[in-house]
């Protein structure tokens, strides 16, 4: 059957944990330079409307070291720029590659792709969601302090793609989500596409919103598509800054977790996000490996090689 990753919620509990336990494999061969290429002949389009390091190097790299190839595409180099209608972008590009990877704006145009595509389609980033980051993240905290299930995530900032994402994902996975946003920039379950409240609480001070939690998070204040809205934003997320304070009153083994690229001295200080409790530089590594583990699950399945 066909299985497309456009939200975290298209794969099911059971998915994601295997998921976060082949990751694991898959890095620890890559450490030991074990080559593994249960991908060979494959082929993944990467599509980007936006801009990116990471996801395109993890992308990259990763289809790469699992046997296959990687081609780059953006708007501004192909027929999607000048106009020509998603749709048919999917049917087209679905014939020729086996998997596609889309970074676009409203989750509605990954939605008609795949709707058109042969092929599993994955999430890269949309205004909406941001879902293979927070399978890095969600593995990268794993790693660092065990099952995620009855935990605590606090958010502070936006509630963009990332907090979207975050929310969704502790109804799979059942953990908690403390939210902290400015007024006027409070979550939208509907946006977020969510069952309902269970799973998360706001709060009007972010200090509430860290208090006891295992992991506090934060992302920029001004994400791709809302530029125009900088100066603004400076203003209304001063307080919204992640500072040693509140790291302070989170749980003594709580973890710093942010996205990137990152802002020093605007959402998060250079204090925290170079500090010891940070693990940025692990969550962007781990893209690479969920990455790898959801390719070959999309288009083999779950293996026990
Ligand atoms: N975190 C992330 O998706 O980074 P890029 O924008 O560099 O891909
Ligand atoms: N929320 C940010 C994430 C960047 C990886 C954005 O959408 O720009």
């Amino acid at each position: 059957m066909l299985r497309h990753f456009l939200q975290f919620k298209d794969l099911s509990r059971d998915e994601l944990l295997y998921l976060f336990d082949r990751a694991t494999l898959i890095k620890s061969r890559f450490k030991q330079y074990q080559p593994y290429h249960p991908l060979a002949d494959r082929t993944l389009a990467m599509i980007f409307e936006k801009s990116s390091t990471r996801t395109r190097l993890s992308f990259e790299a990763g289809m790469h070291q699992l046997g296959g190839s990687a081609i780059y595409l953006n708007t501004r180099d192909t027929q999607l720029g000048r106009g020509e209608p998603v749709e048919d972008a999917g049917e087209v590009i679905s014939r020729m590659v086996d998997i596609v990877m889309i970074r676009t704006f409203e989750q509605e145009i990954i939605e008609r792709f795949a709707a058109h595509s042969r092929v599993p389609v994955i999430n890269g980033l949309t205004n909406e969601y941001h879902p293979c980051q927070i399978l890095a993240d969600i593995f990268t905290f794993i790693e660092h302090r065990g099952p995620i299930q009855g935990k605590t995530v606090a958010w502070v900032g936006d509630s963009n793609n990332m907090c979207n994402t975050w929310l969704q994902a502790a109804e799979v996975l059942d953990f908690n989500v403390h939210v902290s946003t400015p007024p006027g920039y409070e979550v939208e379950p509907e946006r977020a596409n969510l069952f309902g409240t269970d799973h998360f609480e706001s709060f009007v001070d972010p200090m509430d919103a860290c208090r006891d939690a295992d992991l506090v998070t934060t992302d920029v204040w001004t994400s791709m598509g809302w530029e125009a809205e900088n100066d603004e934003r400076l203003k209304d997320f001063a307080d919204w800054q992640v500072d040693a304070e509140m790291m302070a009153v989170a749980k003594p083994g709580a973890v710093f977790m942010h996205c990137l690229p990152a802002h020093r001295g605007e959402e998060v200080t250079a204090e925290v996000i170079d500090g010891a409790q940070s693990v940025v530089w692990d969550e962007a590594e781990n893209r690479l490996h969920v990455q790898k583990a959801l390719m070959e699950f999309l288009l083999l399945g779950k293996v026990d090689a």
